[in-house]
């Protein structure tokens, strides 16, 4: 896809947002008391890289005791419901292949304590995948083989379950979408809320300053005069080190995969088409004579869309910094970086028992 003209958008800082919070929280919690802001969990994908053959939320990432990764969710989204006093709306998505195994052990869990009459769950749509040389896969000899497509379908296959109807009918004013992988996800964090609410704009989204220029994370800017975010192979150098007055880099936030957006923006957009990545995968497939192969190593191509690119629709956006240590660890590998021992490193520094 061919981008525009990228410049720098300023994040609302944690300085900033220090010395404002008390209000920040206190228009936030009124919203979230008053019903007007939703939450969508983002547990479609299959989470290839950890390679867990359950759905990601039903790891358990305890150590001498079970807590899984939807539990560290809840257990998160519970600490805001109890300060505001009411239940958030909480909307679940699923692909084809997770829905079963997600319904059935949230249900068996008894939600974690959360109010099941506010659960929601719903599943997205599925793509085709190819090989390397864009044959087109197939799971059985009568069906293809189908991926998740990405969690930019996100907004379109909840509409398809008339939950956007459902909202609007309710009064709910503001969707917040965040990965499901991340353990200190600060879901409908009442700060977070409050600054997009007061900020005037179509969205905002939680960023972290980067651990150094060339960390790879998309960076939250403006591309002609949108905002929209910017990979960091698409940065060029300059780009990389540019500097303001007071030597602050000035792509300097990255996003975690946690939005808020406004209701009604996202349904003026609703029919609008995402552009496709193409996302290198291990994708099972049968071969020649039949026998299903699941592979070790990637061997295709899957095609997604993005929620990243539903930014780039909007006219405004509020990014909002928040301390990478309190508020993102996120589970993609078993080890290594973003991985299981790094997440639980950080539970425990924020004083999870594992
Ligand atoms: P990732 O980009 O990490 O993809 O998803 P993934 O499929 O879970 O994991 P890998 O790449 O195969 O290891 C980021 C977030 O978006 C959700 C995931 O569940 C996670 O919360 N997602 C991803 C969906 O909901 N649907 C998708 O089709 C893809």
């Amino acid at each position: 896809n061919a981008r525009g003209t990228f410049a720098p958008l300023s994040a609302m800082e944690l300085s900033q947002i220090d010395a404002n919070r008390a209000h920040l929280e206190e228009v936030g919690l009124q919203a979230i008391r008053e019903g007007k802001v939703a939450a969508v969990l983002l547990a479609g994908g299959q989470g290839t890289r950890l390679g867990f053959d359950k759905p990601k939320g039903m790891y358990n990432i305890g150590v001498t005791r079970e807590l899984y990764i939807f539990e560290c969710l809840i257990n998160n989204v519970m600490e805001i419901v109890k300060k505001a006093g009411a239940w958030i709306p909480f909307y679940i998505m699923t692909s084809d292949k997770n829905y079963d195994d997600t319904t059935a052990f949230l249900k068996e869990k008894n939600y974690f304590g959360y109010n099941a009459e506010y659960i929601h769950f719903f599943k997205q749509e599925m793509a085709p995948s190819v090989d390397y040389n864009g044959k087109l896969l197939m799971e059985a000899p009568d069906h293809l083989s189908l991926s998740p497509n990405g969690n930019g379908g996100w907004f379109s296959s909840l509409c398809r379950y008339g939950y956007d109807k459902q909202m609007k009918e309710a009064g709910v004013e503001w969707l917040t979408a965040f990965a499901v992988d991340n353990v200190l996800q600060r879901i409908n964090d009442p700060a977070f809320v409050g600054a997009v609410i007061d900020s005037g704009c179509d969205c905002g989204g939680m960023v972290v300053r980067k651990a150094d220029p060339n960390e790879r994370v998309g960076v939250l800017c403006t591309e002609d005069g949108k905002p929209s975010i910017v990979e960091y192979y698409e940065m060029t150098d300059d780009m990389i080190h540019l500097k303001d007055e007071n030597g602050n880099l000035l792509y300097n936030f990255g996003v975690i995969l946690n939005y808020m957006f406004n209701l009604d923006r996202l349904t003026e957009i609703k029919s609008k088409r995402l552009p496709l990545h193409i996302v290198e995968k291990k994708i099972p497939y049968i071969d020649g004579d039949g026998n299903l192969i699941k592979p070790t190593t990637p061997n295709g191509y899957k095609f997604e869309s993005l929620i990243l690119d539903m930014i780039h629709m909007m006219d405004s956006c509020c990014p909002f910094e928040v301390e990478r240590e309190k508020a993102f660890a996120p589970v993609k590998n078993p080890t290594g970086v973003d991985s299981v021992e790094s997440a639980r490193k950080l539970l425990e520094k924020n004083g999870v028992t594992l």
